[in-house]
């Protein structure tokens, strides 16, 4: 079958916003577009329906460092890899671990081969190398698989984030050599995009950039932001690597963000974002929706019999009350769960197919400048 494609549908005249159709061969993704976060090959508390019907997203993630560990390559691969293990049959993006492993793995030590690490499941020890951690991608079958990386803590010592940078780069030439070496398992072809780093240094991120520019995949990612630097930083960094970024290539600003992080990363020229916000913090009870931001554990929920968001295509948002799910929160329910990561998700897709008709509409720049304050109240 065929490698992803990026079409250019518009541009915004007054800001760096793209919007697109990147093709793949479970299907298209209209861009701008947010990714729900499916770690474990699930979308915490959403089931696959809820994602085709209310949702309506385009793509979800996967995790390699959780879908190693469980339920293993062994069970993936006889399931046909993932779109048939868990039923989700439009595209489907892999992160390589290169996150995880220094998130939520113990005892790490990295070597220039790879990554030695306990499991945080059982403490079991395992190797993650750019060759592993491909040939993983490949048993698990997403359309887009990530690079494996290092992504540095901020802040990082220059010494120390060029020295990772290097060898980001170096790990990045053996996961292409090795996916040139290993074939499309499943009939469908598989996209290894890269990832720039470089911390918070602007000559490192733009080396980073100008290397990742120079591979010529078929789409490219912005790693090591959102790890405690400040928003301007962030979206300082963002704005220089998409500057180094081919145009005609989808950029993937990873682990953001915010609903405002996200429209400012728009304007920058990102198309792809992923973030566990809008499940966790449902999870935890915040909601956010078009007139701002809502924490329905709040007693000032109690009688308000309004639903929780009506202006969203999402019947989760249309149905229920804010009373209601405020009563299932501090009940303790399951299904407070359920709403609320629904809704959150609905308002996330919400958000970025928004962006995108303003775009194609001419008036991005100045929606954005009046919404984000109005996302942003606490209400
Ligand atoms: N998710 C958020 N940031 C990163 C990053 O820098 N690298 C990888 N692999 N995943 C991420």
């Amino acid at each position: 079958m065929a490698a992803l494609s990026f079409e250019l549908a518009g541009v915004d005249s007054n800001s760096k916003a793209r919007a697109g159709v990147i093709t793949t061969d479970h299907g298209v993704i209209q861009t701008p577009i947010f990714m729900p976060v499916g770690t474990v090959g699930s979308v915490k508390a959403v089931t696959q329906q809820q994602l085709y019907s209310e949702i309506n997203a385009q793509i979800i993630l996967g995790n390699t460092y959780h879908l190693y560990l469980r339920p293993g390559v062994d069970v993936l691969e006889a399931a046909g890899g993932l779109h048939h293990f868990n039923g989700w049959h439009r595209p489907i993006l892999t992160d390589s671990g290169g996150y995880q492993v220094f998130s939520l793995a113990e005892n790490r030590k990295i070597t220039e081969q790879g990554v030695l690490f306990q499991s945080h499941i059982d403490g079991s020890r395992h190797l993650f190398t750019p060759e592993s951690v491909m040939d993983i991608q490949r048993s698990i079958g997403a359309d887009i698989i990530m690079a494996f990386d290092e992504c540095p803590p901020y802040p990082s010592e220059y010494t120390y984030a060029r020295k990772s940078m290097e060898l980001t780069h170096r790990w990045l030439d053996r996961c292409f050599a090795r996916l040139a070496e290993t074939p499309d398992k499943y009939g469908y072809t598989q996209n290894l995009f890269p990832i720039i780093q470089g911390s918070t240094f602007p000559d490192l991120r733009r080396a980073s950039s100008e290397y990742i520019a120079s591979c010529n995949a078929t789409g490219n990612a912005i790693g090591g932001l959102s790890v405690g630097e400040p928003e301007e930083m962030m979206y300082e960094y963002t704005a220089l690597c998409c500057d180094i970024l081919p145009a005609d290539k989808p950029r993937y600003l990873m682990g953001v963000g915010t609903p405002w992080n996200i429209l400012e990363g728009i304007s920058l020229g990102v198309d792809m974002f992923d973030c566990v916000m809008p499940t966790r913090n449902g999870r935890n009870g915040m909601l956010f929706t078009t007139q701002g931001v809502v924490n329905i554990r709040n007693k000032k929920w109690a009688t308000d019999f309004s639903v929780i968001d009506p202006s969203l295509d999402c019947e989760t948002s249309r149905y229920y009350t804010k009373a209601y799910l405020r009563h299932l929160f501090v009940a303790n329910e399951i299904l407070a769960l359920q709403i609320a990561s629904i809704h959150n998700l609905a308002f996330y897709l919400w958000l970025v197919k928004e962006a995108r008709l303003r775009i194609l509409a001419g008036d991005f720049d100045s929606w954005k400048k009046n919404i984000i304050p109005v996302l942003k109240q606490r209400l």
